[in-house]
C-alpha cells in the first residue's frame, strides 16, 4: 500500500463536524448500492450535527484532510457520551459484560471509536492507518483501549480493522446485522 502523505489532526471547527456528516450521508447503507456494499463497506449509524458536537466537546474525533476537502474520520466516543445516541445503548450494555486482556472490559480506560470512514478517492492510500495512528498519539496517555463494532459483511471494514491490530472480543447479532466487537490497545 502506497503510504499517505496526508497527516491527521483532531476536530477544531463546526464545519467539519458539517463534513463529516456530508461523507457519513453518502456511505449509509440506505444510500449505497448492494454491490458497493459489498465492495466498499456501508455505514448504520447516523448521528446528527448536535450529537457530533456533544460528543465533540468531550473528545475531539480524529480527521484526515488534505487541504479544506475531508479525506477521512474516525470518529472519538467516550462511555459519558452513550446517552447521546439512544440507539446505541443496548451496546454499551454489552460491553459492560466483555473482558479484554483478561480483565473486564470497565475495569480498563476505554472509549469507543464511533465510526470510520474514508472518502472514496481516498481508499486504499493509507488514510485508515493514520486515523487509527492518530487515536493512538492523541487518546494514548488518557486511556488504554477503544473499542468498536464492525459489520462481519462489512470485509473490507473488518480486513482493515484486523491489519490495525483490532482484537476480537466476541460476535453477535441483532435485527439489523452480525456485528464483531473488536478492541485496540492505544499503547503499549
Ligand atoms: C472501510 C474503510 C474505512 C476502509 O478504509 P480503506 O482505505 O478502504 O482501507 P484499506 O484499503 O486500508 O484496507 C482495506 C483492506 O480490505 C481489503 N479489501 C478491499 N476490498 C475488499 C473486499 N471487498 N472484501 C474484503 N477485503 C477487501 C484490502 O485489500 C485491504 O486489506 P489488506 O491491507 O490486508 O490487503 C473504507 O473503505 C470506507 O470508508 N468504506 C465505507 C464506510 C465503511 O464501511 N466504514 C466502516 C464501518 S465499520
Amino acid at each position: 500500500m502506497a503510504s499517505s502523505p496526508l497527516q491527521t489532526c483532531l476536530v477544531t471547527r463546526r464545519e467539519e463536524l458539517e463534513q463529516i456528516l456530508q461523507l457519513q450521508a453518502a456511505n449509509l447503507k440506505q444510500h449505497v448500492s448492494p454491490e458497493q456494499a459489498a465492495r466498499e463497506g456501508f455505514l448504520t449509524v447516523a448521528h446528527t450535527l448536535d450529537v457530533l458536537e456533544r460528543m465533540h466537546a468531550l473528545a475531539p474525533s480524529v480527521i484526515a484532510k488534505d487541504g479544506d476537502t475531508l479525506a477521512g474520520y474516525a470518529l472519538v466516543m467516550p462511555v459519558e457520551a452513550r446517552a447521546f445516541v439512544p440507539l446505541l445503548e443496548p451496546m454499551f450494555q454489552l460491553f459492560e459484560t466483555l473482558s479484554w486482556r483478561n480483565r473486564p472490559l470497565r475495569d480498563h480506560r476505554y472509549y469507543v471509536m464511533g465510526q470510520v470512514c474514508v472518502a472514496e478517492a481516498w481508499r486504499g492510500q493509507g488514510i485508515f492507518d493514520a486515523l487509527y495512528r492518530g487515536h493512538r498519539e492523541s487518546y494514548g496517555t488518557r486511556f488504554d483501549c477503544t473499542v468498536t463494532e464492525v459489520a462481519t459483511r462489512n470485509t473490507r471494514s473488518m480486513r482493515a480493522h484486523t491489519r490495525v491490530g483490532f482484537e476480537l472480543l466476541k460476535t453477535y447479532r441483532d435485527a439489523t446485522d452480525e456485528w464483531a466487537v473488536v478492541a485496540m490497545p492505544l499503547h503499549g
